[in-house]
């Protein structure tokens, strides 16, 4: 019944008047945990253990008020305190009457928690235990234990793979007190370094600056300027498998930046710039058995374009988007990427969230290592 699995059980106070604790307690051959002060185990604050120690979070059957709790990131029972304390994929079964799952309310709550990569496995059509037909009964049992085993089977794939990813824009400075740079907001890399950890990688995030949250279990190296984004990657290259460069990297700087602020007293004002160093084509160069992946903005002949980046550059994968389709490029949460290969092959996807984005580029990413491996093992 358990797969090989350790399981754990943490009830809400409405679920012990459905089954006793003790049931659980028997079947899974550990203690059940409800209230936020329960302490099985002596000295050891078992929301945090719990939180900590999962693989993944199932909440079935969850009710509305349970998903309303954990939108809003209530903590005020067992089980909501360990969903907002843990770093594990949560999957959720909610199984309630048709006209509450069906509620905006209750819909909203989803998107929330669909929006911090909460998954659901939907509920189905049937009769309800109040005798009310329609949407809100639990998925059948089958289907829940497949969507675990493929969840956790997600979080394996890049176990002990080295992940290097470049993000958001460099800063390159005019004076003390300006700048050049551009309008990426760091989303889509931020996304991706999300999804490979999600993926189980060990991910270093370089990043310029950005007014984002770095997403939690990776690495993270704050750079300002394209030399100091190349000297990080540098340092980092060694101890990486595959490395992706989704960072913005301004093209040129200032020659002679100023070491004082620039009066004004001109009519004109002529800045001499220098070429940045191509960080992407620097680690290509020297590649050797990694797996180094690109992106490219363009605004006209994308997919052309693209393709002489990606023979160029030396790249195994490259990312295009046309930065001036609306719902793709800088500073929205969309993007619509085409994936081209080095063998050719050419993937469009749809427009979809950057989130979203992110788990297609690193499932490209894991296909690419399981031929590899293939190839390497025939
Ligand atoms: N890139 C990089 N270092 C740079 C410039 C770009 O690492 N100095 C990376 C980006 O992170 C992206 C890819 O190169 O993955 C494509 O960048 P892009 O600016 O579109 O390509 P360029 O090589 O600069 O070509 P062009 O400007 O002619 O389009």
């Amino acid at each position: 019944m358990h797969a090989g699995h350790t399981v754990r059980v943490a009830m809400t106070h409405s679920a012990t008047r459905l089954i006793s604790p003790d049931t659980f307690a028997a079947l899974t051959g550990n203690p059940v945990v409800v209230d936020v002060f329960d302490e099985p185990e002596p000295g050891q604050i078992a929301h945090i253990r719990l939180a900590q120690e999962a693989d993944l979070i199932l909440i079935a059957p969850a009710t509305a008020h349970t998903l309303a709790r954990l939108a809003l990131g209530l903590a005020d029972d067992m089980l909501t305190t360990i969903a907002l304390a843990t770093h594990a994929p949560i999957l959720i079964a909610p199984a309630m009457n048709p006209a509450m799952w069906t509620h905006p309310a209750t819909q909203a709550h989803v998107q929330t928690l669909q929006a911090r990569g909460v998954e659901f496995i939907d509920p189905t059509y049937g009769i309800m235990a109040c005798g009310d037909e329609g949407w809100g009964k639990i998925a059948d049992t089958t289907v829940i234990v497949q969507a675990v085993q493929q969840c956790l089977q997600r979080t394996q794939d890049l176990r002990g793979v080295r992940m290097l990813i470049t993000a958001g824009p460099t800063y390159e400075p005019i004076d003390p007190v300006r700048f050049v740079g551009n309008r990426s907001s760091g989303k889509m890399g931020y996304a991706v370094a999300e999804a490979a950890r999600a993926h189980g990688a060990e991910v270093t995030l370089i990043t310029g600056p950005t007014a984002l949250t770095p997403p939690a279990g990776v690495k993270v190296v704050r750079v300002q300027t394209a030399q100091q984004m190349l000297e990080a990657v540098q340092e980092a290259l060694d101890a990486c498998d595959v490395f992706i460069a989704t960072a913005a990297v301004a093209d040129y700087r200032p020659e002679r930046p100023l070491s004082s602020k620039r009066k004004r007293n001109s009519q004109h004002w002529t800045l001499r710039m220098v070429a940045n160093p191509d960080i992407l084509g620097t680690v290509a160069q020297r590649k050797g058995n990694r797996i180094v992946v690109g992106f490219a903005a363009e605004t006209d002949k994308a997919l052309q374009h693209a393709q002489e980046k990606l023979q160029r550059k030396n790249l195994d994968l490259i990312a295009v988007n046309d930065v001036l389709e609306p719902g793709s490029g800088f500073e929205v949460d969309t993007n619509r990427l085409t994936l081209i290969y080095a063998d050719g092959r050419i993937e469009p996807l749809p427009l979809m969230s950057k989130r979203e984005c992110g788990e297609r580029l690193i499932q490209a990413v894991v296909s690419l290592l399981h031929s590899r491996q293939t190839r390497r093992e025939a």
